[in-house]
């Protein structure tokens, strides 16, 4: 059962320089307890995109244009994009969990690391102070805080910046959310503590049945981590695809560019993604034709004339791309 699903998501930022098209687009669903990883190269739209799900988006400038994030729980189906800020603030933090890059953003300075877990808890759950003082002692060890009750009268500066992403993460996960949505959340970390976090959200996953949406520019946390992945250009998407049959066959040739020399499936080690030849998109410019057709080496007319719609090719696999790669022809498509 889909917990998400996110349809033509169109996201623009009005500024002095022009209308930047962040999002265009953008569709796609996030099963039950399953981890989807986004990748793309920089200004791709990866974080507009959801920023756009949690309300997070400054208006002005900014402005979802069009689009629907249907999020389904036992108790019913709503709409996040039309929800009131309100309401979606409950639904942030609560059944939503995130954790950006920097933990620092997240977390309130002035407050100890144990009262704002705390805080959270009693916005979120119908609970008295001291069962949140307790609970909020079993998130800290859950997370691999040591001595959690002498850490939860400590501050955010006491704490390493690891340890500050262990904290965000226990908020994230507080209030047992059934979607946590982690923006590039080990970038800031050291490469030993990128792999602790990876390992702890991999524990989590499996503890608490929680679905992921990981952006990411490691392939070696993507092919641990993630079922699915989807892959973002110019504020689209330009494949999705189940994580091996990605990695196996990728049907875009951005997507076989960012893969570079193929890592295995197995590949645990951080792996950047590749930098491929040329630009990305002005996103001030709307297009109509492929947003990748300047750098696609496989470009014809058809990409200079319509911009490629999400083709199946292959079970719960789609690419936005008119050139069959493996047949070396242009795809059947009305
Ligand atoms: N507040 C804003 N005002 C104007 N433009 C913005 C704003 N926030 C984002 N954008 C633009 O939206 C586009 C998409 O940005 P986004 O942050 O989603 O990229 P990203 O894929 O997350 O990149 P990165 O990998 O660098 O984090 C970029 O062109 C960016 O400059
Ligand atoms: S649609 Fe055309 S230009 Fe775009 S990626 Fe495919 S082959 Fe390249
Ligand atoms: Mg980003």
């Amino acid at each position: 059962m889909s917990v998400l699903e996110v349809k033509d998501l169109v996201t623009k930022f009005y500024t002095l320089d022009g209308v930047v098209h962040a999002v265009n687009g953008v569709s796609f669903d996030l099963e039950e307890g399953e981890t989807l990883a986004i990748v793309g190269e920089s200004g791709s739209g990866k974080s507009v995109t959801m920023m756009s799900l949690l309300g997070l988006i400054p208006t002005p400038p900014g402005k979802i244009e069009s689009g629907e994030a249907i999020f389904t729980t036992p108790e019913g189906s709503r709409d996040l994009l039309q929800m009131s800020v309100h309401d979606l603030r409950d639904v942030r933090g609560g059944q939503i969990g995130f954790v950006f890059q920097d933990p620092i953003s997240t977390l309130n300075p002035i407050l100890t690391i144990g009262e704002q877990i705390a805080e959270t808890l009693t916005k979120h759950l119908s609970i008295t102070r001291e069962q949140a003082r307790q609970r909020t002692i079993k998130l800290l060890s859950s997370v691999g805080i040591p001595d959690p009750e002498l850490r939860y009268k400590s501050y955010p500066f006491q704490f390493s910046g690891g340890m500050r992403q262990r904290v965000v993460i226990a908020i994230a996960i507080s209030c047992t959310p059934k979607i946590i949505i982690a923006d590039e959340p080990t970038t800031a970390l050291d490469v030993t503590v990128q792999a602790q976090i990876v390992e702890l959200f991999r524990r989590l996953r499996e503890d608490l049945g929680v679905a992921v949406i990981w952006i990411t520019h490691d392939l070696g946390v993507v092919a641990g981590l993630a079922d699915r992945v989807l892959v973002m250009y110019g504020g689209r998407v330009a494949e999705i695809a189940q994580v091996d049959d990605l990695y196996e066959s990728p049907q875009h040739p951005y997507t076989v560019g960012l893969l570079g020399a193929l890592p295995r499936i197995d590949a645990r080690e951080s792996r950047r993604l590749v930098s491929i030849q040329g630009s990305p998109p002005d996103l001030l410019i709307p297009l109509e034709h492929c947003p990748f057709a300047w750098r696609c080496e496989y470009a014809f007319e058809r990409c200079w004339e319509e911009i490629p719609p999400l083709i199946p090719v292959a079970v719960r696999h789609q690419a936005a791309c008119f050139y069959n790669l493996e047949e070396g022809r242009p795809r059947d498509v009305q």
